[in-house]
Parts: C-alpha cells; sequence; structure tokens
C-alpha cells in the first residue's frame, strides 16, 4: 500500500474516490458547503433523507461531482461530532475497507476536511488496514487472489502545517496496524503449519528484520533449566518444546526491562483431560498471548520506544499420547514448588510458571503475562473486554489509560486468600486447578506463586482472542487483541 500526503487541492486529483468523513446530523455548513455547490446539492438533498444520516459506518456514494477529476465522492459516517474518538475512524474506515466502491478502485484520497485530530488520523489507517485484513496463504487458485485493487491511499489536510502531523499519525497507525496482522496471522496459522519450532523460527526471523536479540532454548536448554512444569506438557506431544527469548533495548542501559510473558500452546487438546471436540479447532490460536507479546516488541523496536523490553514465550503443544502426563502427576517447577497436575487441560498456567520464575533472571522493573488461559472468562466479560489481575496498582493504571487509548478494555478481577486456598494441593505444594468457581481468578492466584519482587500484571485474553461474528475492522476469527494495548502501555510507560 502507497501512502502519501498533501495539504493541496484534492480536486483536482486524477483519483478513483475522495472519501469525506461526515459526523452524524452534519449540516452544510463551511466544510460541505463547496462540495454540496459543485454537486447540485447532492449533500443538501442527501441530509435531509434518512438513506445517509452520519451514523458511524454509513457509506454514500455520489457519481460524477462536477468539480472533482475523481470518478467519485464516497460519503462516510463517522458518528456523533461531540464523542469522536480514535476508534470512531478505525470503526468507520473497517467498514469502508471492505465496501466495493473503495476496493474495486486503485487510487483514493482520504480526505479529513476540519477534522484536525491526529489520533483520527491514526485512526483512520489502523481501521482500513484491519478491516481489509485477509489471509489469503491457505487458499488456492482464484481464491488465493486478493479482490481489493486500493493500492494508493492519499491523506489529505485543509491545513499545510499539519502536514508533519499528518504523516507522523499515519506513520505509526501503520506500523501499530501491521504489528496487529502479525498478531492475526500467527493466531490463525493452523497448528500443522505452526508449531513451537516454527514460532521459534519466526521469533528469530523478525528479530533479524527488525534488528533485535533473539535466542531459543531447545528441549535440552530447557531441560538443564529444570523447568519441569514446562516440560510436563510438551512430553505428551512428538512437537519438541522451545523457549523464546527475545531482547529490545530502547532505553538507557542501566534501566531495568519491562518483561513480557506469553502463553505460546500451539495446539491445546486439553491432553488426557481431552477436550470435547466441537471448536476444539480453536485451540490452534492458544498461543495468541505469545503471539500478541512477539508482535508488540517488533512493534516496539520499529516505533523506537525508549524502553528495554524482554519478551518470554514458552511455546509447547499440549497432546494425549503414552508418554502424556497424567492426571495426578506431580511435577517440580524451576522454582521447586511442585505441582499436582489434577487437569492436564490447565496446561497454560504450568509453562507460565516457569517461564514467570525465568524472567527473575532479568532483574525486571515489572513483568506482564498474557494468555489465552482460561474459558472462564466467557462468563465475566464474555467477549467485550479483558480481565486483569495483579500486584501494582500503576500498571493497572497504565494498563487502564491504555485501554482508554486503544479500545481494548480491560477490568480488574480481585485474587483474595480465598482463591489462593483453591490452589493448594492435600499432596504437593500447589494443584493446577481449582475447579469451576472463579475459574479465571484461581489461575491468576496459582501464578502468583511463582513471581518475583517485582510488580506484576496477568492478562487473561482467553475468548477475546476469537471473534464469533466479525466487527468493522476485525474480522471472524483470531483478532490479535492486546497488541495495541500493549504497545500503547509501552509508548506511555511510566516506571512503577
Ligand atoms: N486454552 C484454554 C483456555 C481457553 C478456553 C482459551 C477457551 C480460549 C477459549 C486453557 O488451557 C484451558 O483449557 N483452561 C481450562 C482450565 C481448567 C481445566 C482449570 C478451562 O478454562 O477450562
Ligand atoms: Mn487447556
Ligand atoms: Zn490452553
Amino acid at each position: 500500500m502507497d501512502l502519501k500526503y498533501t495539504a493541496g487541492n484534492i480536486n483536482e486529483l486524477p483519483v478513483g474516490a475522495v472519501v469525506y468523513f461526515i459526523s452524524e446530523f452534519d449540516k452544510v455548513g463551511k466544510n460541505l458547503k463547496a462540495l454540496d455547490e459543485c454537486s447540485g446539492n447532492a449533500i443538501a438533498n442527501l441530509l435531509k433523507t434518512t438513506e445517509f444520516t452520519g451514523k458511524n459506518g454509513e457509506i454514500a456514494v455520489l457519481r460524477n461531482v462536477d468539480c472533482f477529476k475523481a470518478m467519485k465522492v464516497i460519503l462516510l459516517g463517522v458518528g456523533e461530532k461531540k464523542s469522536l474518538t480514535h476508534d470512531s475512524f478505525r470503526k468507520a474506515m473497517g467498514k469502508l475497507s471492505r465496501h466495493k466502491s473503495l476496493t474495486s478502485i486503485g487510487r483514493a484520497v482520504l480526505y479529513f476536511n476540519d477534522f484536525e485530530n491526529a489520533s483520527f488520523f491514526q485512526g483512520a489507517i489502523e481501521g482500513y488496514l484491519l478491516g481489509s485484513y485477509k489471509l489469503l496463504d491457505y487458499k488456492s487458485g482464484e481464491d488465493k487472489k486478493s479482490k481489493n485493487f486500493l493500492k494508493e491511499i492519499t491523506f489529505a489536510v485543509n491545513n499545510k502545517k499539519l502536514l508533519n502531523r499528518l504523516e507522523k499519525a499515519v506513520t505509526q497507525g501503520q506500523i501499530i496496524a501491521e504489528g496487529q496482522l502479525l498478531a492475526r496471522t500467527l493466531g490463525l496459522r493452523p497448528s500443522n503449519d505452526f508449531t513451537p519450532t516454527d514460532f521459534a523460527n519466526k521469533a528469530k526471523e523478525l528479530a533479524r528484520k527488525y534488528k533485535f536479540k533473539c535466542r531459543i532454548l531447545d528441549e535440552t536448554a530447557i531441560i538443564k533449566e529444570k523447568m519441569g512444569a514446562l516440560l510436563a506438557v510438551s512430553k505428551g506431544s512428538d512437537e519438541p518444546p522451545r523457549f523464546i527469548i527475545c531482547e529490545y533495548n530502547g532505553g538507557p542501559a542501566n534501566r531495568a526491562p519491562i518483561v513480557l510473558v506469553g502463553k505460546g500452546v500451539t495446539f491445546d487438546s486439553g491432553g488426557i483431560s481431552l477436550k470435547p471436540g466441537m471448536n476444539m479447532g480453536d485451540m490452534k490460536g492458544d498461543m495468541c498471548g505469545g503471539g500478541v507479546v512477539l508482535s508488540a516488541i517488533t512493534t516496539a523496536a520499529r516505533l523506537k520506544i525508549p524502553q528495554n523490553i524482554v519478551v518470554l514465550i514458552p511455546t509447547v503443544e499440549n497432546m494425549p499420547s503414552g508418554h502424556a502426563t497424567k492426571p495426578g502427576d506431580i511435577h517440580v517447577s524451576r522454582k521447586g514448588l511442585t505441582i499436582e497436575n489434577i487437569n492436564t487441560d490447565a496446561e497454560g498456567r504450568l509453562i507460565l510458571a516457569d517461564a514467570l520464575d525465568y524472567a527473575n533472571k532479568f532483574k525486571p522493573q515489572a513483568v506482564i503475562d498474557v494468555a489465552t488461559l482460561t474459558g472462564a472468562t466467557l462468563y465475566i466479560l464474555g467477549y467485550a473486554g479483558i480481565p486483569i489481575m495483579g500486584n501494582s496498582d500503576k500498571i493497572k493504571d497504565q494498563f487502564r489509560a491504555a485501554a482508554d487509548n486503544t479500545a481494548e478494555k480491560v477490568w480488574e478481577l480481585p485474587i483474595w486468600d480465598e482463591h489462593r486456598d483453591q490452589m493448594k494441593s492435600s499432596i504437593a505444594d500447589l494443584q493446577n486447578s481449582g475447579g469451576r468457581p472463579a475459574g479465571t481468578i484461581t489461575a491468576g492466584a496459582f501464578l502468583e506463586n511463582f513471581i518475583g519482587d517485582w510488580p506484576w500484571l496477568h492478562v487473561d485474553i482467553a475468548y477475546v482472542e476469537q471473534e464469533p461474528k466479525g466487527k468493522a475492522y476485525v474480522h471472524k476469527g483470531i483478532t490479535g487483541i492486546g497488541m495495541r494495548l500493549l504497545v500503547n502501555a509501552l509508548q506511555n510507560w511510566k516506571k512503577v
């Protein structure tokens, strides 16, 4: 996609379409007067009807507008003026991104008229890129070819003084959207095309390309590290485990790093505690936490965020087999705490336990883990938001702010002693399941045993990692959620 910028006269541009953003209940004021006059009052007439009211995502197409070289003018509703946000533009452009009026042409102008807010510029490109994304790698023949012919977008404003701000915001939006699309692509890849080894290779490839460090612990090195909880999960699979370690140093050398830990289960069958068959295929997305943290460090490197960041991804396949761990088995974690594996489907917390303990090596200023950890999230926030837990109000506040900035909503859950008690085993130090009550919280209570003396946040993206129906800029399937949230939190990071 070619992106261009102009504050010039857009009427003379020989493009397929000029897109106007129109807010709800707009009247033909100063901003729309010229367009209205040269279109034979098409705008005034249209706004008198109920056909187009400027509601977010509404689209109307005017053809043969006299004063434009462009073949058509597209009116795109963004919603009520007083409540416009970054997300209004993301949503509206997400809708338009799949509309034939746009995808059938080669070049378009997005004209911001009197909208001068940089976050609107950023929202527009994010919405376009996220909304128009389609993974075609697994199609063949004609179906493999994109039906979107748009190759060039020119971002246009009225005021020359805005050009710098416009280009900066759009470039940032492009990098962030590409980060989220990377997270989606990794999650969409089926487990036969994305094993723990593939995950490690992908991390290496991204590190080379975007110039950060990455090394991989193979099975032998993982055994040497005594990661007994992680190995308990991986041993049921023929695919060997990997432990991915990436480092990006954008901050001063003496500043302690922020460590991001991501669950990287490339397929979760449940193991011997086998899941029901229905929707089991969704569990190819059980590495989304890992995908999100890998995309976040890639994006941080591209944006040159001035922080030191470490990413840790324990990656395994959870399978039943003759050498799989069995319910009742007891494992010794890297930390030395013993864990009774009462449900082999509670595997994510096992691999995270060893990864959290490994984070101590980096003397972190904070540790944030992201995981598709518990199905119980469905009964808490549904598909609407992300439960967070942890020991630091400062990190939670930073994530609440990041959630407001990115429309990736978070909500805090407590961890109480009653929940901690649920995780105690009668025979070992801990058990890996607390049963059904407060399943999301008890998973957090389990992880808490493995953290060091640092501020910690646990982010459970189970269920929100998939969109069931498809929304404005999120298609059905893997969402890449958490990526914008993390990057925004890192961009605005204040020492905790
Ligand atoms: N990967 C699943 C959680 C999950 C479920 C993510 C649905 C996305 C959608 C996790 O490993 C799991 O199986 N958790 C169990 C834990 C239980 C056995 C204590 C769960 O939530 O049922
Ligand atoms: Mn599981
Ligand atoms: Zn899982």
